[in-house]
């Protein structure tokens, strides 16, 4: 008994021994160049992330729009749909209220997006369109009801025009509620009609009416994103023609922007969202802006002509594609024209007389086959001859592999596309496993755009859990060490409301009222916030560093401040030793440095609304000379910014 006690004791003493390795740094000439905006954020509006989430408008079915037009909306009294004489011709119904005395009042309530998220002290703009046909003035009252249904705030609202009239009102809120209610409340005799009911926090990410979610929005700032690709995914296909996301109705006036269908509406007949719809309130528009404010290149993508290829299927002949094709030149006047022309126009008088200098182009989303190439083909020519500057992308499929992919990268070379959007949705293994996926790929083609991608851990229902976090930070490694051939790259998808989500795992979670960031999330920012300008090439036994003993590596050199930046990941349950040779500083030697990591030894650790158990941490790393020794922690992910000194 003793001796297997020693035995046992022996082992666990060796067990837990880390390992020795020896990494070499050469920092005299960059294997390649680092695209600056090479990490960004794929923004499609699934999980109620546009309407309902980042999009900061907090009524359901404000026009009255939806197939169902009372969805969101719970009337009283005498209370109807008309479309007669309406305010907005493209959104023609709206409400009529009726208070004739006989019932107490009139009026409707609405639920918001599971609830209308509201907070003591902060101030809401009600706004409306209102008028009477009664030749006096009608009395409203605008309420918010809380969760236990008191009406804690009443303000009133007169209402005296015979014509459509704007008018607004800011609502204080006495108390805070994820699941509040808007209530409106005809007190006057007569008949009023109401159209686009809208609610949005006063406090909106830069203060904009019509703008977006604070807290949202700020978390893609805090990613330092690159690119912002927009807005689908297959929302830009559509589950059929008609659905497809046009974005010429997603700008203008935005009361006057129609309804469109959300493709993530019935997708999963399992997990029917049937009062999924997109106002396109966020709109192409507000996207460029938005990708202004993160300092991202915009990356809109826009429908080549075929319906989602495992829905409908539909498919527009060739001799009939000419609106298509149009709408992306369109575009790309939209962003970029003069004051000028059509579409810079409409840019100057929604607010932005300067171009947004829009310098790539997404042609369909996840679509394959002759058919797509066929279309592409002809996108492509229409940019080329009018926007030579212009990048334009091509679709390697819906997946990593097979036979799809393999038919599509050479006709993407064949065409000459710029970059290929390549998607991976796989398990944590195959993350682990493909960290060398871009050694060996040819560099004079395409580059590679990694446009959707996630680990998705089956084993526990696709948790954003630090397994599938710590597996995309070694993948990564490899992306970044291959940056002459890897471009860009997107985690998706973005954002999932916690009670109305379609597709796990997402790197941004939130309620009514809060958000949380997934481990997922820090790794990406993470990457974003310490990308480097060039590659350096880091060996181990002469080998890049892709998973020998469970350890991935990738360095880069910021040129501006002269910075070396390793990225490691110890990917095995015991720390690891790691000895870093950099050969080439002649007569330089390293200065401190910092670390910022995460870590834990529980693969299954997830971050929650109430705790963010996963968060990067950051210590000092004292170096010297012109090596360094490290202790990589089990399970870890470590990016490291060295100072260099000397000359
Ligand atoms: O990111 C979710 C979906 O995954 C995207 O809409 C689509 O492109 C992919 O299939």
């Amino acid at each position: 008994m003793k001796k297997l006690t020693t035995f046992l004791a022996l082992s666990l003493a060796l067990s837990v021994q880390a390992q020795q390795h020896v990494m070499t740094v050469d920092v005299s000439k960059p294997t390649a160049q680092i695209q600056p905006d090479m990490y960004g954020i794929f923004f499609e509006d699934i999980n109620f992330g546009a309407d309902g989430g980042l999009y900061a408008e907090l009524v359901k079915n404000r026009s009255f729009e939806f197939p169902q037009p009372f969805v969101g909306w719970v009337p009283f009294g005498d209370v109807s749909i008309q479309k007669e004489n309406p305010a907005f011709d493209r959104n023609p119904h709206y409400v009529r209220v009726i208070n004739d005395g006989r019932l107490l009042r009139a009026g409707l309530d609405n639920e918001g997006f599971r609830g209308i998220g509201v907070r003591q002290g902060e101030e809401y703009r009600f706004s409306f369109y209102a008028r009477t046909p009664d030749a006096k003035p009608m009395k409203l009252s605008i309420e918010l009801v809380n969760s236990k249904a008191q009406n804690l705030l009443k303000k009133e609202i007169t209402v005296s025009s015979g014509d459509w009239q704007k008018l607004t009102t800011v609502l204080k809120s006495p108390f805070t509620d994820p699941h509040a209610r808007l209530r409106i409340v005809l007190e006057s005799r007569g008949t009023v009609d109401m159209d686009h009911i809208s609610l949005f926090p006063v406090d909106t990410w830069k203060g904009r009416e019509n703008g977006l979610r604070r807290d949202l929005a700020q978390a893609l700032y805090d990613l330092n994103p690159g690119v912002f690709r927009f807005p689908g995914g297959c929302i830009i296909e559509g589950n059929n023609l008609e659905t497809r996301y046009q974005w010429k109705n997603s700008v203008g006036p935005v009361e006057n922007r129609p309804l469109n269908e959300n493709r993530w509406n019935y997708t999963f007949t399992y997990k029917a969202f049937p009062d999924y719809f997109q106002t396109l309130g966020l709109g192409f528009y507000e996207y460029f802006l938005l990708s202004e404010d993160l300092g991202a290149e915009p990356l809109p993508v826009v429908s080549c002509g075929l319906s989602c290829q495992y829905e409908s299927n539909e498919v527009v002949p060739m001799d009939e594609l000419g609106p298509y094709i149009q709408d992306a030149l369109d575009l790309i006047e939209f962003a970029n024209g003069p004051v000028t022309s059509t579409w810079g126009k409409l840019r100057a008088e929604m607010g932005h007389p300067e171009p947004f200098n829009l310098k790539m182009i997404g042609i369909g989303n996840e679509q394959w086959d002759a058919v797509y190439v066929e279309r592409l083909e002809a996108f492509t020519k229409a940019i080329r001859a009018k926007y030579p500057e212009i990048k334009v992308i091509g679709s390697s499929g819906p997946s990593a592999s097979g036979d799809k992919f393999d038919y599509l990268w050479p006709e993407m070379k064949r065409l000459g596309v710029d970059l290929v959007d390549e998607h991976y949705y796989m398990a944590p293994d195959w993350f682990f496993g493909n960290a060398a996926r871009y050694d060996n790929y040819d560099r004079k083609g395409p580059k590679v755009f990694a446009g959707e991608y996630a680990s998705h851990d089956r084993s526990t229902k696709k948790d954003n859990n630090f397994l599938a976090a710590l597996s995309e930070a070694a993948f990564m490694t490899g992306l970044e060490r291959n940056a002459d051939v890897v471009h860009l790259a997107t985690y998706a998808p973005l954002f999932a409301h916690v009670d109305a989500w379609q597709w796990n795992p997402d790197l941004i979670w939130f309620d009514n009222l809060r958000m949380m960031r997934t481990p997922n999330y820090y790794v990406q920012q993470m990457y974003g916030m310490n990308p480097g300008t060039d590659v350096l090439s880091l060996k181990m036994d002469g080998k890049a560093v892709a998973g020998q003993d469970s350890l991935y590596a990738t360095a880069a050199l910021n040129a501006p401040t002269g910075e070396i930046i390793l990225k490691l990941v110890n990917a095995a349950s015991k720390p690891a030793e790691v000895q870093i040779d950099f050969n080439g500083l002649k007569k330089r030697q390293l200065a401190s440095g910092s670390c910022t990591y995460l870590q834990s030894c529980d693969w299954r650790t997830v971050n929650t609304l109430d705790e963010e158990a996963i968060v990067p941490r950051v210590r000092p790393v004292p170096a010297e000379g012109q090596s360094l020794k490290l202790t990589l922690e089990p399970r870890s992910f470590g990016v490291y910014r060295l100072q260099v000194k000397g000359k």
